[in-house]
């Protein structure tokens, strides 16, 4: 819209820095703690270690995802775009504070969890995805995250939704989450409903929950041989064994 001048001006135009701009586009990040790496022993005996994903690692996950947005069995097609979008939005920042975690062994990548926080109270969970399947990889990176959200950034109330059967059968089902009244409060991933959980229902069932069907916990400090080992992503599972 252009409106005649209610004054003489000295400049009829002022020219602006897209970086004055950014700063209006980015929402304010927090100060958040950053996820401290942990490893697990998995049934078939080895060790994934899960750490945070390094913004590099970026262009390389998001190579394999437009190969995963492909997979037409198990939701992995749906799963791997929205996968795509956030990887994107967390590497352009257009993400509001995200965590990006990525389960490795060998330097193999084959796990994937990530998410976000609301504010202070409320993290909200974003996607999980096995990239190797059959050994509860998925389950792990699930339950990595949520014990990030309470036990370690302290925060309140988890809100998930589910996406795939295998998804709400392990998770909604499994931890009988509750769900707020629906359509009235609504998950940001294509509207369905927010499951949650509180902190208190995490300290008194959900983490017991998780850990039984994990069959292990969590480990920490890794040893650095084994950072070391699995600090760059050096192989991914061929798709097509997904
Ligand atoms: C949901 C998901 C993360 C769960 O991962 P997971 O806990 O590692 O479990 P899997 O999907 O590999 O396997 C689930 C069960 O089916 C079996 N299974 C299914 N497909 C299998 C396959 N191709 N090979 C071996 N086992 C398979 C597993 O043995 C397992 O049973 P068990 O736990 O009793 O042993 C994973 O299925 C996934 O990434 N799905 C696509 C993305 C998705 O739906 N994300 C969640 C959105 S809500």
């Amino acid at each position: 819209m252009i409106l005649e001048t209610p004054e003489k001006v000295s400049q009829t135009s002022i020219t602006l820095d897209v970086r004055e701009i950014e700063p209006l586009l980015q929402a304010p990040p927090m100060d958040i703690q950053p996820f401290p790496a942990a490893m697990i022993t998995l049934k078939d005996g080895r060790t994934m270690v899960i750490r945070e994903a390094r913004l590099e690692e970026a262009p390389l996950m998001l190579e394999y995802m437009s190969q995963v947005m492909k997979i037409d069995h198990d939701f992995y097609d749906i799963v791997g775009a929205r996968v795509y979008a956030e990887i994107l939005g967390w590497y352009r920042n257009r993400l509001k504070d995200p965590y990006t975690l990525v389960g490795m062994i060998d330097g193999q990548w084959v796990g994937f969890a990530n998410g976000r926080l609301m504010n202070e109270k409320i993290n909200i969970s974003l996607h999980t995805m096995a990239l190797a399947r059959g050994g509860r990889i998925g389950a792990i990176m699930y339950y990595t995250k949520a014990a990030y959200a309470f036990d370690i950034l302290g925060q309140d109330e988890w809100w998930a939704t589910y996406e795939s059967y295998n998804g709400w059968h392990r998770w909604g089902l499994g931890m009988a989450q509750p769900s707020y009244p629906w359509p009235e409060v609504q998950h940001e991933l294509g509207g369905a409903k927010v499951y949650y959980i509180t902190k208190k229902y995490w300290n008194t069932t959900v983490r017991k929950y998780l850990q039984q069907m994990v069959g292990a916990d969590l480990i920490r400090p890794v040893p650095e041989e084994l950072l070391a080992k699995n600090a760059q992503i050096t192989a991914v599972p061929p798709v097509e064994e997904i």
